[in-house]
C-alpha cells in the first residue's frame, strides 16, 4: 500500500483515518528522520493511542491532528502522499474525503486507499451484519449505503470516486487477505474488542440477547473451521493515484 501511494524516503505524507496509528508506524519507519506523518482521525482517544505508539516506538517524525476526514483542515498542496487504509468506507460521503485527500496533496504526489470488496467475498463482515441485525430485529440492509463497512466495495465505485475528485492514473488491485486464526471465536474476539458497526448494532439489546448474537455468529463462522485451525475470506481493494 505505502509503495503504491509512492510513500519514500523524505517524503511528508499524510495519513488519513489513522486509528491505532498500526500504519502510521510503518510510513514514519519508511520515510525516515527527513520525512514525516501526520495522523488524523475522527476519534480522540484511538489517535492518542497512535501518538503514544510513535513515541514508544521511537518516531519522532509523527504528528497527530483531530480530524473528519471530510474536513480535514491541512494546508492545501503539503503532503507529497496520502493513504487510508480502511477508513473510507465509513466517510457518510467518500467523495467528499477524496476530494480532500486530492486538495491535501502536491500535484503529483501519490494516494492508495484500502477497503473491503464486495458482500460475496468478504462473507465473514457479510455474516456478522446480517446476524446481528437478526438478533437486533432491524432489517437487512443493502451492503453498499453510504457509510457501511462494504459500502465501496461494488465493482468500479471506487474508481468513479477518486475520478470525480480529480484524480488521475486510477488503478484498482484487489488483494486476498484471509483472517487465519485459531477458531471463529478468536475471529469474534479481535472483533469485539474493535469499534465496530457490529456492536453499535447489538447495543441496543440486553446482556443475554447480544450473547446470543456472538453464539449465533460463531456458529455461522465455523463454515471456516480447517483442519489448521480457520480461515475466514476476506478481500480487499487497494486503489492508487495520483493528483
Ligand atoms: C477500521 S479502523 C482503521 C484504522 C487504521 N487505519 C488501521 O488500518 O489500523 C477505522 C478508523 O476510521 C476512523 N473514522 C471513521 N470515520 C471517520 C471519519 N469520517 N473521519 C476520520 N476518521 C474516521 C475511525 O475512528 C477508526 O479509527
Amino acid at each position: 500500500m505505502l509503495g503504491m501511494a509512492g510513500v519514500a524516503t523524505g517524503a511528508r505524507v499524510l495519513d488519513v483515518a489513522a486509528g491505532a496509528g498500526d500504519q502510521t508506524l510503518d510510513i514514519a519507519a519508511r520515510v525516515g528522520p527527513r520525512g514525516s506523518v501526520l495522523a488524523t482521525d475522527l476519534s480522540p482517544a484511538i489517535l492518542e493511542f497512535a501518538r503514544a505508539n510513535a513515541e514508544r516506538a521511537g518516531h519522532r517524525n509523527v504528528r497527530t491532528q483531530v480530524a473528519d476526514g471530510e474536513r480535514l483542515g491541512v494546508d492545501e498542496a503539503g503532503f507529497d502522499a496520502a493513504v487510508c487504509r480502511l477508513g473510507l468506507m465509513f466517510f457518510p460521503d467518500p467523495l467528499q474525503g477524496l476530494r480532500e485527500m486530492h486538495r491535501a496533496l502536491k500535484p503529483g504526489g501519490g494516494i492508495c486507499t484500502m477497503v473491503f470488496s464486495t458482500p460475496q467475498a468478504n462473507p465473514c463482515v457479510a455474516t456478522l451484519m446480517a446476524t446481528a441485525l437478526q438478533h437486533a430485529g432491524l432489517p437487512l440492509q443493502d451492503p453498499y449505503r453510504p457509510g457501511g463497512l462494504l459500502s465501496l466495495g461494488k465493482p468500479g465505485l471506487i474508481d468513479g470516486l477518486f475520478r470525480a475528485a480529480g484524480f488521475r492514473d486510477v488503478a484498482t488491485t484487489k488483494m486476498s487477505a484471509p483472517f487465519r486464526l485459531a477458531s471463529a471465536r478468536a475471529y469474534l474476539d479481535f472483533v469485539r474488542a474493535s469499534a465496530s458497526p457490529i456492536q453499535q448494532i447489538l447495543a441496543g439489546l440486553e446482556p443475554a440477547g447480544r450473547e446470543a448474537a456472538w453464539t449465533a455468529m460463531a456458529e455461522r463462522l465455523g463454515a471456516f473451521d480447517t483442519a489448521a485451525g480457520w480461515e475466514g475470506p476476506n478481500e480487499l481493494l487497494l486503489t492508487a493515484a495520483r493528483r
